[in-house]
């Protein structure tokens, strides 16, 4: 019989470690990390069509159009990789993403297993996310004081060069943290009302927090 799949919503506000999590979580359960941020930041790169939409909205630190989003999104969880099960990572932001979702996945026959709620205060995310740097290379995300790379500006992983997101700034992360507050926190209500939320603190130190989602999904498989 057919396994069925794993599909995990990463929830959280910025900087409270999805990504972070996300890539221990690939490794572990070997499902795809889908990270609507880093989707909307390698179009902007890439100079596509798409990338010069959405490039006003993400360095503003302002929510993509839903639509826009929601049919990047669709397109990617039906591709091959996601048969077992996905972790979505940013997505959704807003309740007519998330029922966007629903609705797409119902036509697959699949649904939320469960939704991953890391949460963290607005001090600790300042922090976070003004001290984060990333390996031009492999992504791998470095803190300069809660996990700074062995040398200054080198990835320790790959050797990659490492550098600052320009949403990063403190004026567009004040916006970011409104804006999630505003638009994408009542998700945690909508979530709860289905009985497929569970709440982490994302205080702990990146290794407990990972133990604790692990167990998580650990328990929706059994
Ligand atoms: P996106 O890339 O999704 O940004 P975000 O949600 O703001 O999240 P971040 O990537 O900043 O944080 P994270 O939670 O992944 O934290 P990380 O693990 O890196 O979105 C960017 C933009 O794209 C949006 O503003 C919007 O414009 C657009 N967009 C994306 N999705 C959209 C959608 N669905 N709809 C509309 N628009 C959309 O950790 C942060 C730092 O903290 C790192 O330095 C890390 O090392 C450190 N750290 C992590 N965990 C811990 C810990 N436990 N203790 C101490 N330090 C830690």
């Amino acid at each position: 019989m057919k396994a069925a799949s794993l599909n995990l919503v990463l929830f959280g506000p910025p900087g409270a470690g999805k990504g972070t999590q996300a890539k221990q979580l690939v490794e572990k359960y070997k499902i795809p990390q889908i990270s609507t941020g880093d989707i909307m930041r390698e179009s902007i790169a890439s100079g596509s069509e798409f990338g010069k939409k959405v490039q006003s909205f993400v360095s503003a630190g302002s929510l993509v159009p839903d639509q826009l989003v929601l049919d990047i999104l669709i397109d990617r969880i039906v591709k091959p990789d996601c048969e077992s099960g996905f972790i979505l990572d940013g997505f959704p932001r807003t309740i007519p993403q998330a029922d966007g979702l629903t609705a797409a996945l119902q036509k697959q026959g699949k649904k939320i297993n469960g939704v991953l709620a890391v949460m963290v205060p607005d001090e600790e995310l300042i922090k976070r996310l003004t001290g984060r740097r990333i390996c031009k290379k492999c992504g791998a995300s470095f803190h300069l004081e809660f996990s700074a790379p062995s040398k200054s500006g080198i990835c320790d992983h790959c050797g990659g060069e490492l550098f600052q997101r320009k949403d990063d700034s403190f004026e567009v992360i004040s916006n970011r943290l409104k804006v999630y507050h505003d638009q994408t926190s009542p998700l945690v209500e909508y979530y709860r009302g289905r009985n497929i939320l569970h709440e982490i603190s994302g205080k702990d130190k990146i290794e407990v927090i990972f133990s604790k989602v692990c167990d998580i999904i650990d328990g929706l498989r059994h």
